[in-house]
């Protein structure tokens, strides 16, 4: 249990460290930021109990308020006696098939070694028309109902995973009253996901006119950039984007905030992520009211996925010319592409035919291994049999396969899809913010059993399968529910 905050005074590195991130921002909604900040100005060694007490004190919160929050976000590192190092996918990706766990491999470097992409520029951006459909929509009031009817011709759906329709919930935010605000979620907190960050890193204006436009049409005056901790470069990046657009006179009377996630895959659930914003732990809450109607201090919130914003740049044409502009094709599908491949990263493929052909995009498999399958769909998502792989997509579509954020890990012959299950689940454990028993309980009960040796209890999975898809408040207890039921292991028949 880390110590509780106390009123001894901070040595006078921190005191100069919070005394720095009070001074960009003395509000409760910037706790998380402020505690971030003060990691960093300590070369990653997280914030004292003194120096809680003393920042609780500035934002005139108890003591055991500003604990909680301290203590619930891993990347705030409070107390710690050593540097934040992101755990890395002890779990599943580095863990499982580079053999190397915990051993300092990141999970957001799942993709491989790259050389780092280069950004477009704010002025490449604008000489292939970017920001074109932001002036109109600020130069003409009648714009906004025209795009409006641009998003539904387009049929534009949410990339988050579950694929709701971008212009319903526009109007959803709009019907609600007050002022809204806009969300961008860039937190991509699961497993060998890394498409968001290919967006970021290549294209941050998209996201940005994207997001300004929904600003526009909406009436939102406020746009938070919510981007994982660990993204260190896409913060650069983005701050850089921000304070174009600023001066250029693009976001006027519209504030314009980066925040950084707390290094939790719940972050990016939307009611924990703007819990998180308003300064308290990040724990998602019972919907309704959704969102969109009473979200950010109460007020109406737009919130989409990095990759929703970018594509809706396709409704008035995008701008091509960047190696993300092939995502204004619809028919473009990003994957995450990680594990036992000679080439991993991020691949936009057209009209996937079959999952082992992610195989062949990805440089084909290591040397030394067969395909053995591969995880679609994050960590609760479906691992899919090298036969199943082979057979055409829209058949395992068909059968109820779901892509999710386009996650695929490829893992071999020889790696054992038990073990591989148990990693899955004893990273939904870890994850789960337990705040609901059967969530709780459920995923780390069923790590228990999938990591155990001997036969496999596939009734008493079936089991806890139910419990959590029925009994947990957020889509992370109720996947995890919905990958052990769907678990094709031996005794049990096909995958997806
Ligand atoms: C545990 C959990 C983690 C999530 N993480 C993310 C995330 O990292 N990025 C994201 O866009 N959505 C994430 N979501 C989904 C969000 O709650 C929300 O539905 C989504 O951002 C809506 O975006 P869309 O309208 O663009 O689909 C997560 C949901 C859950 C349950
Ligand atoms: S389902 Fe799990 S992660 Fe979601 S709110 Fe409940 S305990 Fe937290």
């Amino acid at each position: 249990m880390p110590p509780v905050p106390d009123g001894a005074p901070p040595d006078a590195t921190e005191r100069a460290a919070i005394a720095a991130a009070l001074t960009r921002g003395a509000q409760r909604g910037r706790l998380l930021e402020i505690l971030l900040e003060v990691r960093d100005a300590k070369g990653g060694v997280g914030i004292s109990p003194a120096g809680l007490a003393a920042v609780a004190e500035h934002l005139r919160l108890f003591p055991s308020e500003a604990y909680e929050v301290a203590t619930a976000f891993p990347a705030v590192n409070y107390a710690a006696a050593t540097p934040y190092a992101t755990e890395g996918c002890g779990d599943l990706v580095c863990g499982l098939l580079q053999g190397a766990p915990g051993a300092g491999v990141c999970r957001n470097r799942c993709d491989g070694a790259r050389p780092a992409p280069v950004a477009r520029t704010f002025a490449d951006y604008r000489a292939a028309g970017g920001y074109g459909q932001l002036r109109r929509v600020m130069a003409d009031p009648g714009a906004a109902a025209r795009m409006l009817a641009q998003l539904s011709a387009h049929q534009a759906v949410g990339r988050a995973g579950v694929g709701f329709p971008v212009g319903e919930k526009w109007r959803q935010v709009m019907a609600a009253g007050g002022t809204p605000v806009v969300i961008v979620n860039g937190d991509e907190g699961d497993l060998a996901i890394f498409k968001d960050r290919f967006i970021l890193e290549t294209d941050p204006h998209g996201v940005l006119e994207a997001a300004l436009v929904a600003a526009r049409v909406t009436g939102a005056d406020l746009v938070f950039l919510y981007v994982r901790d660990d993204y260190a470069p896409i913060h650069a990046i983005v701050r850089r984007a921000l304070e174009e657009v600023a001066a250029a006179g693009l976001a006027e009377g519209i504030g314009l905030e980066l925040r950084r996630s707390g290094g939790a895959f719940i972050c990016g659930e939307e009611t924990a992520l703007i819990a998180s914003l308003e300064g308290r732990a990040a724990r998602p809450t019972e919907r309704p009211p959704f969102p969109t109607t009473r979200g950010y201090l109460g007020r109406p919130t737009l919130l989409h996925n990095v990759e929703t914003f970018y594509r809706l740049t396709a409704a008035w044409g995008g701008t091509p010319g960047s190696p993300a502009s092939v995502l204004l094709d619809p028919q473009v599908r990003l994957f995450s592409v990680s594990g036992r491949v000679c080439a991993p990263g991020p691949k936009p493929v057209r009209g996937l035919s079959r999952l082992a052909d992610l195989v062949e995009i990805a440089g084909g498999m290591q040397n030394g291994h067969a395909l053995g399958g591969l995880v679609i769909g994050g960590s609760s998502g479906t691992l899919v049999g090298a036969a199943d792989c082979r057979r055409p997509l829209a058949d395992l579509l068909a059968e109820g396969l779901r892509l999710g954020t386009g996650g695929a890990i490829v893992f071999g012959a020889d790696d054992e899809p038990r073990a591989i299950a148990a990693r899955m689940a004893a990273y939904l454990a870890r994850e789960s913010c337990g705040q609901c028993g059967p969530c709780r309980i459920g995923t780390a009960h069923a790590a228990r059993i999938l990591a155990a040796p001997g036969p496999l209890d596939l009734p008493l999975l079936d089991d806890l399968a139910t419990v959590m898809g029925e009994g947990s408040l957020c889509a992370l207890g109720r996947n995890a529910g919905r990958f052990l039921g769907r678990l094709s292991l031996p005794g049990r028949g096909a995958s997806a």
